[in-house]
C-alpha cells in the first residue's frame, strides 16, 4: 500500500492557515489535524500550554509542545499515513522552532535536537507558510479572552514571522510561502497550486 502524502500549514496566529489546512483536509479526504493538542494526552497539554494564569519557562514549554508531538505522531500521523491516508496538520516542528526558538529564544542547535528526537523521520512533503504582517493578524483578532501566545507582544510575534521566513528560505525543496493577506479564494488557488505541483499532480 502506498503511503500517505503529509501536508502542513504554519503561519502566525490568524494567518488563516486553520481555514485552509480544513479546507484541503476536506477535499483531499485526508485526516485533518493539528497542534497543540489533537489527542486526549495532547488537549490535557494544551489546556496548560495555553492559560495565560499558567506561566512556564520557555525551556518547559518546549518540551511540552514536543511531548504533545512525539505522542501525536506515534498515535495519529504516523498510523494514518502508513495505512495509506493522506494527513493536513495546522501547525507541527517548525511551530516549535518559531515560537520556543526564534520567539522565545530557546536555543535553536537543542531545540532541533530535541524535535528530531520527537518526530523520528515522519517529515512533512511540504510545509505550506502562509505570511501575513504582524499588524494584519493583529487586527483579526479578538482583543478580548486571549491565551498565553496571542497576549504576547509584538515583538514575539514580529520574531516567530521572520523565523518562518528564515527557515522556508533555508528549505525551498520542502517550504512554499504563501502571502496570506490576499483573499481567501486567491490563497486558496495559489494552496491548491503549490499542491499540485508537489503533493498531488494530477489531481
Ligand atoms: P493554534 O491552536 O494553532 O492557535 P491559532 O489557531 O490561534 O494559531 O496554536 C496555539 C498556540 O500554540 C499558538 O499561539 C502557537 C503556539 N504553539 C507554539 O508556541 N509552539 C508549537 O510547537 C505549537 C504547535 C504551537
Amino acid at each position: 500500500m502506498n503511503r500517505g502524502r503529509f501536508v502542513v500549514f504554519e503561519g502566525i496566529d490568524a494567518s488563516g492557515k486553520s481555514t485552509q489546512a480544513r479546507r484541503v483536509a476536506d477535499e483531499r479526504g485526508a485526516r485533518f489535524t493539528f497542534e497543540p493538542g489533537d489527542t486526549l494526552l495532547g488537549a490535557e497539554l494544551r489546556r496548560w500550554l495555553l492559560d495565560a494564569r499558567a506561566p512556564m519557562t520557555a525551556v518547559t514549554e518546549s518540551l511540552l509542545m514536543l511531548a504533545d508531538r512525539s505522542h501525536h505522531v506515534a498515535t495519529v500521523i504516523e498510523p494514518t499515513l502508513a495505512a495509506g491516508r493522506s494527513v493536513v496538520s495546522d501547525r507541527y516542528w517548525a511551530s516549535s522552532m518559531a515560537y520556543q526558538g526564534y520567539g522565545r529564544g530557546v536555543d535553536l542547535a537543542r531545540l532541533r535536537a530535541a524535535t528530531d528526537l520527537a518526530i523520528g523521520d515522519c517529515r512533512p512533503d511540504v510545509t505550506i507558510l502562509l505570511d501575513v504582517p504582524v499588524a494584519v493578524a493583529d487586527d483579526r483578532r479578538r482583543r478580548d479572552d486571549r491565551d498565553r501566545f496571542e497576549s504576547a507582544d509584538i515583538e514575539f510575534h514580529e520574531r516567530v514571522r521572520a523565523g518562518y521566513l528564515e527557515m522556508a528560505a533555508a528549505d525551498e525543496m520542502h517550504w512554499r510561502v504563501i502571502d496570506g493577506t490576499a483573499d481567501e479564494p486567491t490563497v486558496s488557488s495559489r494552496v491548491d497550486a503549490v499542491l499540485a505541483e508537489l503533493v498531488w499532480p494530477g489531481g
